[in-house]
């Protein structure tokens, strides 16, 4: 039963992995502009989607970056410039080498304010780009995770607070117990379950542990959050590689 809950496919490695990710997301792209003429991206951080942002860079017309958005499914507090800030490995991976016009652009805020003001303000942004129903929340096309050796995914870390926000679309998150740590502003489970399609990119011994913890184990949100990543009418597959992999026994 767990492996139907968590659609996966292991691939020998690495580079294996972003080019699965390449055709997924590429994909998906199709579908949702042949579908609404536009399509809605949340990238990640972390180590995962490195080799996926390299591919796309090299291959700048493999997507119609003109009717693309992109957004970021949770930023650490820090300045773009700033080594540990997300938008700014996607910028010098992959933002700076395709044709996305600037004003689709969408990063979390970092220069101003505090994380909570942050957060409202790039809810805000998600309501006017997204436009969904009174109440509801936003639909992203695509949102791409990565998940930490904790379990945690974007930037809901085990056994916090904001696992449980139900009606509001982004919070300001205290870090967890990996690094880096600073505050971080981070989508929440609503809109991660709202997307039309989830994609995980899950490499690394590192991982193995928590990967089979969730899927042969059903364990609750509150200790391994990605599992709770359950897309209510959207896709949801997660790419690991053989050694993320090993130690899965069905
Ligand atoms: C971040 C990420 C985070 C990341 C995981 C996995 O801000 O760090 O968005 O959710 O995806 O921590 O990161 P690694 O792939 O580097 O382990």
């Amino acid at each position: 039963m767990p492996d139907t809950t968590y659609p996966h496919e292991v691939l020998d490695d690495d580079a294996a992995l972003a080019t699965r990710a390449f055709e997924v997301l590429t994909e998906a792209a199709r579908e949702a502009i042949a579908a609404r003429g536009k399509f809605s991206l949340a990238l990640t951080g972390g180590s995962g989607p490195r080799g996926l942002y390299q591919r796309l860079a090299k291959e700048p017309g493999s997507v119609d970056w003109a009717n693309t958005f992109v957004f970021l499914g949770d930023e650490r507090f820090v300045p773009y410039d700033a080594k540990d800030s997300n938008f700014g490995m996607c910028k010098t991976l992959l933002l700076d080498h395709v044709p996305v016009p600037a004003e689709n652009v969408l990063p979390i805020p970092t220069d101003t304010g505090t994380k909570e003001e942050a957060a409202v303000d790039y809810a805000a942004t998600l309501t006017r780009v997204l436009t969904p129903a009174a109440g509801q929340p936003p639909v992203l096309d695509l949102v791409l995770l990565g998940m930490g050796d904790d379990g945690h995914c974007a930037s809901l870390f085990p056994g916090k607070p904001t696992l449980e926000i139900s009606d509001v679309w982004t919070t300001g998150s205290t870090p967890g117990t990996l690094p880096p740590p600073v505050g971080r502003v981070t989508v929440t489970f609503p809109v991660l379950n709202a997307a039309r399609n989830v994609l995980f990119l899950v490499p690394g011994q590192s991982k193995a542990k928590a990967v089979r913890d969730i899927f042969e184990g059903n364990p609750p949100k509150e200790v391994h959050p990605s599992a709770a990543v359950q897309p209510t009418d959207g896709t949801l597959l997660w790419l690991l590689d053989k050694p993320a992999a090993s130690l899965l026994t069905r």
